[in-house]
């Protein structure tokens, strides 16, 4: 995409909310450019995206605190829209002369909010009562100077200010998440009645931009090794950086014991045909020692992403030095492991396992995008539909889907389970409508009756859920006939296993994965 292209989008800056990412996505729905930018970012460079509206995010601090992160008054000059939403809100409200407390209830999930101003234009398509999602403690107790308040919740709050007819307003519930209602119809007003920006931006531009980043970063003659996973993203990574690096792109396909079954043979087919140069590594022994006895989740991801690196590393000295490890890190990825300012919720192996004293430079191509935005990617790089719509599968493997001891034994039942689980969804013609299903092994055994003997086996745990991007899931209901069928092909052929169970918790509270 060439620079002028780049221009009448939207800026978003990002104060470190979870849901920063889902503003983008958003907007790019609308095709509509938008590019995200640490609150702190140069203001110069904030300026050189010459963005027709700037969105300010929400984020986990308070306004009025010390260190509370800011925004330069530069922006309010600039003369174009700003929505501020949550703590971007409470920003406006405090930068411009307000007052934000901390409230006396503080409102998390779902809550009503009441319009009063129905002739908005941010209102143009939204009902005067609808149900958002609210997450914050800090509210605004006066508003700024010339600011209108539009919007209360059940609580009294202020929900929704403007300010010079809407060239500035603050929303204290997020617009862009699912569970808000007309969330995108406010966005989308937002975005094309009062920025004025036109849908021009396609999933292509991106493709051709990234590669002009790539080809910036890694110039004419730096090698690059990649880490492929066998799953889609760290796939369309490699395809993406191939098309730039060429020959100068060593994929190292490490198998480290925790593939599914028969995946190994599998993938290695599937990178021929894409012609990716494939360093195939059999290092199951070593991390299967590595892991030995742990059995804390966050230190299997940390241990695991560790040996990762390492074994990468020592390909690349092989290799004649390369200088940039590429992976294929998403967005999701990155937001979990706290990398935004958040909360850590899980280390994902791609992101939280990398030691500090890495020689290489980290290539993350995706580390912006969600993963159907990366499976649309694929066909635009020739990438097999068929691949692209396999399951996600964690870069630790079934290692964080097999709890207790890590044995080799125990891995072969959890792989033989979950051969039988996805077959049978496959033969049920369910498997492209289902986000992930996967099964897990228990640290549990339970007493069960087997040809009049008495039996001490496995539970094997069933999980199908249904999501957008992994950010929340629902549980599947998957048909019982199906079910089954299925947990008694798993105590019959899988071994030593004497109970099926089916996790049905959504996410959030739990997350997709066990572990
Ligand atoms: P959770 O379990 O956090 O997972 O709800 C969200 C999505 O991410 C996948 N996942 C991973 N992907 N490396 C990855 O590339 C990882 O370490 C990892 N851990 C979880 C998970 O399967 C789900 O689709």
């Amino acid at each position: 995409m060439k620079d002028d292209d780049r221009t009448g989008g939207i800026l978003i800056l990002d104060f470190g909310s979870q849901y920063t990412q889902l503003i983008a996505r958003r907007v790019r729905e609308f095709e509509v450019y938008s590019e995200i930018m640490p609150w702190n970012a140069p203001i110069a460079r904030m300026r050189s995206a010459r963005p027709k509206g700037v969105i300010l995010s929400g984020g986990p601090r308070s306004a009025t605190g010390p260190d509370a992160p800011a925004i330069d008054q530069e922006i309010f000059h600039w003369g174009v829209p700003i929505l501020g939403i949550c703590y971007g809100m409470q920003l406006i409200a405090h930068t411009m002369g307000g007052v934000v407390q901390k409230g006396r209830l503080g409102e998390y999930g779902r809550t009503t909010v009441s319009f009063t101003n129905s002739g908005l234009k941010l209102l143009k398509n939204v009902p005067s009562k609808v149900d958002v999602w609210m997450s914050h403690w800090d509210e605004v107790r006066e508003l700024p100077a010339g600011a209108v308040r539009f919007g209360e919740s059940e609580t009294g709050g202020c929900a929704a200010f403007s300010i010079e007819n809407e060239r500035i307003t603050g929303l204290q519930f997020h617009p862009e998440v699912e569970s808000t209602e007309y969330g995108r119809e406010m966005l989308s007003a937002f975005v094309f009645d009062i920025c004025g920006c036109d849908a021009n931006w396609k999933l292509g531009d991106w493709v051709e931009r990234s590669l002009e980043k790539i080809k910036e970063t890694i110039g004419e003659r730096d090698r690059v090794v990649c880490g492929l996973s066998g799953g889609v993203d760290s796939t369309v990574a490699a395809v993406l950086v191939s098309k730039v690096a060429g020959d100068r792109l060593d994929c190292v396909f490490v198998d480290h014991g925790f593939m599914r079954k028969d995946e190994p043979a599998q993938v290695l087919d599937m990178y021929e045909k894409l012609n990716l140069r494939v360093h195939h590594v059999e290092a199951s022994e070593r991390f299967l020692s590595a892991i030995g006895g742990v059995a804390t989740p966050e230190r299997k991801r940390k241990i695991i992403g560790e040996l990762f690196v390492r074994v990468f590393e020592e390909q690349a000295n092989d290799m004649g030095g390369a200088k940039w490890l590429l992976q294929g890190t998403i967005y999701p990825d990155v937001i979990e492991s706290g990398h935004v300012g958040g909360d850590v919720i899980k280390s994902h192996h791609n992101v939280g396992g990398l030691p500090e004293d890495m020689k290489m430079g980290l290539l993350e191509p995706l580390r912006e995008l969600f993963k159907d935005e990366v499976r649309k990617i694929g066909p635009l790089l020739d990438i097999p539909e068929e691949f692209l719509k396999r399951h996600p599968f964690p870069g630790p493997g079934l290692a964080v889907r097999c709890l207790g001891d890590l044995t080799r034994e125990r891995l072969d039942i959890l792989r033989e389970a979950d051969s039988i689980f996805i077959r049978e969804i496959k033969d049920a013609g369910l498997y492209d409508s289902i986000w992930q299903a996967f099964c897990v092994l228990l640290p549990v055994r339970s007493v069960g009756v087997a040809g009049d003997v008495r039996t001490y086996g496995e539970t094997v745990v069933l999980r199908a859920v249904a999501s957008l991007d992994a950010m929340t899931a629902e549980s599947v209901r998957l048909p019982w006939d199906l079910v089954d069928r299925v947990a008694k092909r798993i105590c019959g052929e899988a071994p030593l296993v004497g109970r099926v169970a089916m996790d049905v918790t959504g996410k959030p509270p739990a997350t997709i994965e066990w572990e």
